[in-house]
């Protein structure tokens, strides 16, 4: 009902405002134990193949604009493996931290040639970056 979501939102934005006053006024977009600003520079290393603004173009890889909560595979126009094209679930920061950790483990068949990010602090902040980015 219309009425009810915009309550809802009204809600959240509340809630929202209060973690940001508990935080101490931060109001830098920060997952619990990530630093985005730091996630950027780790993004650096996925630009050979990513782009992460919304409606960037596909490069070696998909865009990753709202890759956090996004359907794994589903961006249209990019040519997946069916390791990725049918993993069957959203990404969410699980599932991003084990895939980033080592691709090849977590999807085996999946065509993304890279090692993985093995430091847990900097693999963090990387999806407190592409979660930041997600919502611009
Ligand atoms: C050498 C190129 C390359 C690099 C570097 C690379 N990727 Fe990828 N990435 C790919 C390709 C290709 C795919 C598609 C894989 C498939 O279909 O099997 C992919 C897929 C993905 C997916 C799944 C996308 C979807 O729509 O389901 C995510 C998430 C991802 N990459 C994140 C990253 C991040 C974050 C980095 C940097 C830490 C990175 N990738 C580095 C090439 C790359």
């Amino acid at each position: 009902m219309r009425n009810g979501s915009y309550a809802v939102s009204v809600m959240r934005n509340i809630l929202l405002a209060s973690v940001i006053l508990i935080s101490g006024g931060t109001v830098t977009a920060q997952a619990a134990d990530g630093d985005a600003a730091a996630g950027k520079t780790v993004f650096n290393t996925c630009k050979a193949c990513h782009t992460i603004e919304a409606g960037g173009p596909n490069r070696v890889g998909p865009n990753l604009h709202g890759i956090v909560g996004r359907k794994a595979g589903s961006v249209d126009g990019f040519s997946y493996s069916a390791a990725v094209k049918d993993a069957g679930y959203e990404w969410d920061e699980q599932k991003l931290d084990t895939y980033l950790k080592d691709p090849k483990a977590a999807l085996p068949g999946n065509k993304m040639a890279f090692a993985g990010v093995k430091d847990d602090a900097k693999r963090a902040d990387l999806i407190a970056y592409l979660k930041s980015e997600s919502t611009k």
